[in-house]
């Protein structure tokens, strides 16, 4: 039997991520950002995206290798996410992942970027009970997802954003306000100050488990431009936007766990590195008698050890690997 540790590389938007992991446990990683290089634009551009993983992955993966103390050679497996995400930049990690699974002649597996976020968690509270539901939010989803066994059974889709994703409606409403890129953890940092009653901006509930984000962006536009430079209130504009996201966000998905029987609830994506969404969801998970698991924030946002979990998960499900010709799928549906 060969080595079962996983290389798992991640490089679908700005994060260039390597991890590894063996049963369950991660062993090392590492991550790149080419964040500050996307910065003046306000938003990822995919060229620069996919020219920054070209220099970053070689780096990336040996400190994966280094933090584990490992070589090259140990690695029994490589993962790779192959969608959804901008295509130039999978292209970049799917070719190096082609490269070390040829080069050692070990399997490669293609791996759907939510699914690993979903097993994200894996890596820190253990095996995921079946069924869960899991609320992804990130910069570009906003899901529910009911789970089952992630490397037997396909995972069931009750919702997703109808417009923008929560994740990219702070990151709008952010450069409105005047604030860095990206605007989540920029939002949070100064809804600190600011009082979450301040402005009622609407809490769009649109039918069954879908979101909607947009209204929500624009009414927080609307409410910035009414104001002149300075006299922005903006710890009272963003507290009130983060409290109205992070009340659709936990209001939906608590009620889709108690409508499904579901007894667990994960929160994973970059927002849920967000303290009130964090903080709601425990408050309103402990109400309805469900148990709640958020991956820590360096978990939550774009990493290779999320993508090496579900190697893991595929290698020991005994899964058939990819071809060499393994394609991206930059549009990939669940
Ligand atoms: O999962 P992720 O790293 O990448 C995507 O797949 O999109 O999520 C990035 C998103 C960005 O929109 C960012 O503003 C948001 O997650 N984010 C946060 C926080 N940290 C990251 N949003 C709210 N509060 C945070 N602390
Ligand atoms: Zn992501």
């Amino acid at each position: 039997m060969g080595s079962r540790i996983v290389l798992g590389i991640e490089s679908s938007c700005d994060e260039t991520g390597a991890g590894l992991v063996r049963d369950g446990r991660l062993l090392g990683h590492g991550l790149a950002s080419s964040m500050d290089e996307h910065a003046r634009f306000g938003g990822v551009v995919p060229e620069i995206a996919a020219r920054a993983h070209v220099h970053a992955l070689r780096p990336v993966i040996q400190r994966a290798l280094d933090t584990a103390g490992l070589r090259m050679s140990d690695i029994g497996a490589v993962a790779v996410t192959t969608g959804p995400g901008l295509s130039g930049a999978l292209q970049v990690g799917v070719a190096g992942a082609k490269a070390v699974a040829y080069a050692l002649g070990v399997p490669l597996h293609g791996v759907h970027h939510l699914a690993g976020h979903v097993a994200a968690d894996t890596l820190e509270h253990g095996p995921l009970p079946d069924p869960c539901m899991v609320l992804i939010v990130s910069g570009g989803h906003t899901s529910l997802l009911l789970v089952r066994d992630l490397a037997r059974d396909p995972i069931t889709h009750l919702g997703d954003t109808l417009d923008d994703a929560a994740g990219e409606c702070f990151d709008k409403v952010a450069r409105v306000f005047g604030l860095p890129y990206p605007g989540g953890p920029a939002i949070q940092r100064a809804a600190h100050t600011g009082n979450p009653r301040a402005v009622a901006f609407p809490r769009p509930l649109p039918g069954s488990y879908d979101f909607s984000f947009s209204g929500l962006k624009t009414a927080a536009a609307r409410w910035a431009e009414g104001h002149t430079g300075r006299d922005l209130p903006v710890a009272d504009g963003a507290a009130s936007l983060q409290e109205a996201v992070a009340d659709v966000l936990t209001r939906k998905a608590v009620a889709a766990c108690v409508e499904h029987g579901v007894g667990t609830l994960i929160v994973v994506g970059g927002v849920a590195a967000n303290s009130r969404v964090r903080a709601l969801a425990e408050e309103r998970c402990r109400a309805a008698g469900i148990a709640l698991r958020v991956p820590p924030p360096g978990l939550c946002t774009d990493n290779g050890a999320m993508i090496a979990a579900v190697g893991d998960l595929l290698v020991r499900a005994g899964a058939a690997p990819a071809p060499l010709d393994l394609s991206i799928d930059p549009s990939a549906p669940l």
